[in-house]
């Protein structure tokens, strides 16, 4: 059985406008994996993540938490997940340990248990010393971190987090990512969202791309690549002039006073290195990244318009 599952999940939204937020969505999360759900500012990332939390109605399709239906069986679903939300609205006379503590507690955990899963979700996540400080004098990053050990320090077997690491620095994210792969090795899943292709890239087991409420690909990041047909990046950089002149005989996109060439094989960007050197341009060879493949999918996507 998946961890969760959705057929042909829709969400329209009726405002003044009618926005439709997920156009058919089917995926499937492997218990035990980290799953990555990767698209651009509202692609419906959050939309999904609502609908299976139980926070928003679909419009139609369906979706499942460990088998449980998230319609008729809402509160089964929610004994077993615990949720970071996006935009994390913390009572600010909370403190960290409060949060930990409380909600643990509410779960249903013993006491002596709680205590000792509170202590290290908030290690985890750096934060044991600002522990007694209410949340009101605790700076953003910080409070999302309060957030997110609450949630590590719950027993829920499934958890859903939307964009854990925004607004968290370098430092403070690569630490979530540890602590994440490290709950996964302990055996949850763990469901988040990121429109950073890097995070996708480091910290998933398998990922989805969405974009405008559609799933673009769906797989691991070695499948996901492989939807590409040229394996290869070589970045150019010159003077105007001769890169102009160079960089003419191949499809290039180019980023400023860069460009980014793309070709199949190895073999193929290692002699282009070399005629590049020779024309006296700045010339480096690497694998495409998640990001390249992205830019490819998302760009050369066709929706229809109803
Ligand atoms: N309550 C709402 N009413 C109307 N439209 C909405 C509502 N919530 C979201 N939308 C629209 O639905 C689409 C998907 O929004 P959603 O928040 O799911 O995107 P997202 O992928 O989470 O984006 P982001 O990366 O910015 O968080 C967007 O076009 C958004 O404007
Ligand atoms: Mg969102």
């Amino acid at each position: 059985m998946e961890a969760v599952k959705t057929e042909n999940l829709v969400k329209v939204y009726h405002g003044k406008e009618t926005v439709e937020a997920l156009r058919g969505v089917s995926l499937s999360v492997k218990k035990g994996e980290l799953f990555t759900l990767l698209g651009p500012n509202g692609a419906g990332k959050t939309t999904f993540l609502r609908i299976i939390s139980t926070q928003l109605l679909p419009t139609s399709g369906e979706a499942y938490v460990l088998g449980f239906n998230v319609l008729d069986e809402a509160e089964k679903v929610r004994e077993h997940i615990a949720v970071v939300p996006q935009d994390v609205a913390t009572y600010g006379n909370f403190t960290p340990w409060e949060y930990c503590y409380y909600f643990s507690l509410l779960r249903g955990m013993a006491k002596q248990k709680v205590k000792e899963v509170s202590e290290r979700a908030l290690k985890a996540v750096e934060l044991w010393e600002l522990r007694n400080r209410t949340c009101a004098t605790l700076s953003g990053g910080e409070r999302k971190r309060a957030i997110i050990a609450a949630a590590l320090a719950s027993d829920a077997e499934v958890l859903m987090l939307d964009e854990p690491t925004s607004g968290l620095d370098a430092v403070a994210r690569r630490k979530v990512w540890s602590v994440l792969r490290e709950m996964v090795e302990q055996g949850k899943t763990i469901l988040l969202t990121t429109h950073i292709m890097e995070e996708a890239e480091m910290v998933s087991d398998r990922l989805a791309i969405i974009n405008k409420g559609q799933l673009v690909a769906q797989g691991t990041v070695e499948e996901i690549k492989s939807l590409a047909e040229e394996k290869f990046r070589v970045v150019v950089e010159g003077s105007p002039n001769l890169l102009e002149k160079f960089a003419n005989n191949y499809s290039s996109v180019s980023f400023g006073s860069k460009r980014v060439i793309y070709v199949n094989s190895g073999d193929e960007a290692i002699e282009l290195v070399r005629k590049a050197l020779k024309s006296g341009l700045k010339a480096e060879a690497a694998p495409i990244t998640l990001e390249d493949v992205f830019v490819k999918l998302v760009g050369g996507v066709e929706l229809n318009e109803h």
